[in-house]
């Protein structure tokens, strides 16, 4: 019989240290992923990682492992690719990318790291990929379990500056828009959090990769006749809400526009002015962005202040032609001030809101009323925040593009959870087929022994028994998914 060691040894026969260190690394994982940590393959695994750890390391304290541009870098030193490992990095670059990580830090401390230890760090690590924020989770997870000797690395931020990596990046862009909107989504989202930080400290920046980002966006939005990227966004599959309803608030925007049929140029500014629109938020204490509690003068004259902030940092810190920025000004300057102008900041004229600022206010509340915030556990269901927002049709909405709204969303958007007349639960996953937007299509979901639920089949609410010509099932409510512990992104994906 082939010993174990042979077979590995046959497998990962010619490769170099560093090359062994990835195959090592990739075996871990893999094995934790099936045995316990008292299998004798797992032990083995450890050996293997620990002992070409520190043949790499020689000596020094810590190993810096990035990726970048789908390479590996050792200590910043690019690892060229070779046929013979080629399967094992591309296969270990998936495995990163899946989780948001760009690299990990490790220190040499690892080399004597309990098997235990080892071995939890690559349960965690396999794990963070079924997390709607897998780096954030795993940070705060590594720091609970104490972990000290390895660090993640969020992804690596593009160098704004090299044209060169902004061409890759845009062409690895354009292959992934093609193969799922929730990358771009997650792209985005990256992108808007990269401005915000160096914003947040006070440093100027680039927004070109956002720009991009935007373009491709707008592109999916257009091209594809499926909603993707609305599904994206009203299914609401993260955590970061602060810029998930940046990317939110632009999504919803550029459907607005594409849906009464604005050129692709101006759904591209809906775009970047959705994603800029709460950037004033950014000097925020992080109390007030955290507070439960009532807000006081001060917290209030802070929040009225934001939407001239944004513009204000539109102008002065984001590095782009005055023209283009010269764009992107008024919609965020609008976005509180409401269709009957009584909203803030404060002004002195009577001229009507700009039709995109009248666009973004309708996607902005929309996204804040159904989202979970800090102050309010539980989000408002679409339904309910259509509803509250009917009533303020002609005051603080324009009550066209209100309308335009609510047709393109469905009364049910994609994401939202129902209970039915049989008392079954049921998450709304395409819009309705029929003329009655009240009908759409549902995910059956039936309770498992666990308390959690599993997909049942997809069912059309508009269908009728042929014999009485009634609707077969009947909405009972909306639900709140959090009330039940689902989250609709992992059943719709
Ligand atoms: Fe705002
Ligand atoms: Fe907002």
């Amino acid at each position: 019989m082939i010993t174990q060691k042979k077979q590995k040894q046959a497998a990962y026969s010619g490769l170099t240290p560093k090359e062994q260190f990835l195959a090592d690394i990739y075996s871990l994982v893999r094995t934790t992923k099936v045995y316990q940590a008292n299998n004798k393959r797992v032990t083995a695994g450890v050996e293997n990682f620990r002992r070409s750890l520190a043949k790499i390391l020689d000596g020094q304290n810590s190993l810096f492992l990035m990726i970048e541009s789908t390479h590996f870098y050792f200590q910043d030193e690019k690892l060229l690719l070779r046929s013979q490992a080629e399967h094992i990095q591309s296969n270990l670059l998936k495995y990163f990318e899946q989780r948001g990580l760009g690299g990990l830090t490790i220190n040499a401390t690892a080399t004597e790291a309990p098997l235990t230890e080892v071995v939890n760090f690559a349960v965690l690590l396999n794990n963070s990929v079924r997390q709607a924020n897998p780096m954030e989770w795993l940070i705060g997870q590594l720091a609970a379990e104490n972990l000290l000797w390895v660090t993640p690395v969020k992804e690596v931020e593009e160098n704004e500056a090299s044209e060169v990596a902004l061409q890759e990046s845009t062409a690895k862009l354009e292959a992934t828009r093609k193969r799922a909107p929730r990358k771009v989504y997650a792209y985005t989202l990256k992108s808007v959090q990269e401005v915000a930080k160096k914003l947040a400290s006070n440093e100027n920046t680039g927004i070109r990769k956002t720009v991009r980002m935007v373009q491709t966006m707008a592109e999916e939005i257009l091209l594809n006749e499926q909603p993707m990227m609305l599904a994206m966004s009203t299914i609401k599959a993260y955590d970061d809400y602060t810029f998930a309803h940046s990317v939110n608030v632009a999504i919803l925007a550029m459907y607005i526009g594409k849906s009464i049929g604005l050129p692709k140029e101006t759904i591209e500014r809906l775009g970047l002015c959705g994603l800029f629109h709460d950037l004033g938020k950014v000097v925020w204490p992080h109390e007030l962005l955290n507070k439960t509690t009532a807000l006081d003068d001060h917290d209030l004259k802070l929040i009225r202040q934001h939407s001239l902030n944004s513009t204000r940092i539109i102008i002065l810190q984001l590095n782009s032609s005055i023209k283009k920025k010269g764009r992107l000004l008024l919609p965020p300057f609008e976005h509180h001030l409401k269709y009957d102008l009584s909203g803030y900041p404060q002004i002195g004229w009577k001229r009507p809101l700009s039709l995109c600022g009248r666009i973004l206010a309708i996607a902005d509340v929309y996204d804040a009323l159904t989202s979970p915030r800090v102050y309010r556990k539980e989000a408002i269901s679409a339904d309910l925040a259509l509803g509250m927002m009917l009533e303020q049709s002609g005051t603080v909405f324009d009550p066209i593009l209100l309308k335009v709204f609510i047709n393109m969303l469905g009364l049910y958007p994609l994401g939202t959870l129902l209970r039915l007349d049989g008392g079954e639960l049921a998450l709304v996953s395409q819009r309705s087929t029929s003329d009655d937007i009240s009908r759409p299509w549902v995910l059956l979901l039936h309770p498992d022994e666990d308390g959690g639920y599993t997909k049942g089949t997809e069912i059309n609410l508009s269908e009728k028994d042929p014999t009485t010509g009634s609707y077969i099932h009947m909405i009972e409510k909306s639900m709140n998914p959090t009330t039940f512990n689902i989250q609709p992104a992992e059943f719709l994906s």
